[in-house]
């Protein structure tokens, strides 16, 4: 159940690390940044804890969970990877790819996180104080982002306490996150899928493999929420590829496109990544209720931007979400 505790604000010094790390290895759930969005964190060897992750989130205990790791010997101690998989963990770990895996079954794992499924998705964050509390803890980390089912994921610790304060034990406030748009999930049995674009543009892992990366088509995967269409939603209605807004919209600009708020007005993708989900929330504060969004280029960051306004855009099901 929801802990309904007072959420603390731990700092991002050795202080909060220790209190953030002491708090995981009591099976307490603890936010904290990584180089994407913040993460929900919990002992990923503790099914008790990560129960607590579907609770507080609200989210449906079908969707599995990515265990962060702070590197590749790590990851093989939870999961096989096979020669290319550790190829791309040499090329962009650590960093914002997270890869499918067939799960080992002596990891320690709970089998929660996986949510019924032979494989487990792993990634090793970057940021900084992510791979402190990765090591201090000691522990694989189960944590999806930090914030409840279906909503904006958070890139700061103000979103995060929006979210879920009263229901985490804590959140270690590392200011925003410098990427802004989740990682990129690969899967690799039997040939290499996007199960979604994100952080790592997808051609860089088209040139790493050499070959062309194909969406997942899989009806079963694409129907769990973590795919879903109507995720990452904001409160308001979302219009698309507008030019300029019609009455009573709010116009979020990108480039040439202006708004009363803008991705980019410089036209950059990776600024526009790293601003994405905190003009969505501040479009919520706004109580925005018709949203127009200015055309974004379908191309490196502009894929993981397009696929999350696309859902931002989609018809909404409250009750999956
Ligand atoms: O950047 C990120 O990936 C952030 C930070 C905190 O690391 N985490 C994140 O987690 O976005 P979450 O739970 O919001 O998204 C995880 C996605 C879900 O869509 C889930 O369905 C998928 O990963 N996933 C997890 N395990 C999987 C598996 N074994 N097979 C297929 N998809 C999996
Ligand atoms: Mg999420």
């Amino acid at each position: 159940p929801p802990q309904d505790v007072t959420t603390q604000r731990l700092p991002p010094d050795a202080g909060g690390l220790r209190a953030a790390a002491r708090l995981l290895r009591e099976g307490r759930l603890v936010a904290f940044p990584t180089e994407t969005v913040y993460g929900l964190g919990a002992d990923a060897g503790d099914g008790r804890a990560v129960a607590g992750i579907y609770a507080a989130k609200g989210r449906p205990s079908f969707n599995p969970l990515i265990v962060h790791v702070p590197d590749a010997e790590a990851a093989a101690r939870i999961a096989e990877v096979p020669d290319r998989a550790a190829d791309l963990m040499t090329a962009f770990w650590p960093g914002p790819l997270t890869l499918v895996l067939r799960a080992r079954e002596e990891a320690g794992i709970s089998p929660l996180v996986q949510a019924g499924l032979p494989t487990v998705a792993l990634r090793a964050p970057a940021h900084p104080l992510a791979r402190h509390l990765l090591r201090e803890v000691g522990r694989p980390l189960a944590a999806p982002s930090a914030n409840p089912s279906g909503r904006v994921s958070p890139t700061t610790a103000d979103h995060v306490m929006a979210g879920l304060s009263g229901r985490i034990a804590a959140v270690l406030d590392g200011g925003p996150c410098p990427v802004g748009v989740e990682s990129t999930i690969l899967a690799l049995d039997p040939a290499p899928r996007l199960l979604r674009a994100g952080g790592l543009p997808v051609e860089a892992l088209e040139e790493a493999l050499g070959q062309r990366i194909a969406w997942d088509t899989d009806p079963a995967r694409v129907a769990a929420p973590g795919q879903m269409a109507s995720h990452y939603a904001p409160q308001g209605a979302v219009r698309l590829n507008a030019l300029a807004p019609e009455p009573g919209e709010v116009m979020l600009g990108f480039g040439a496109v202006a708004g009363e708020l803008t991705l980019s007005a410089s036209g950059d993708l990776q600024e526009a990544a790293a601003n994405l989900f905190g003009c969505l929330h501040r479009l919520d504060a706004m109580g925005a209720d018709r949203i127009a969004v200015a055309p974004i280029p379908e191309t490196g960051l502009g894929q993981a931007i397009n696929d999350r306004l696309r859902r931002a855009a989609a018809p909404r099901h409250e009750g999956l979400a």
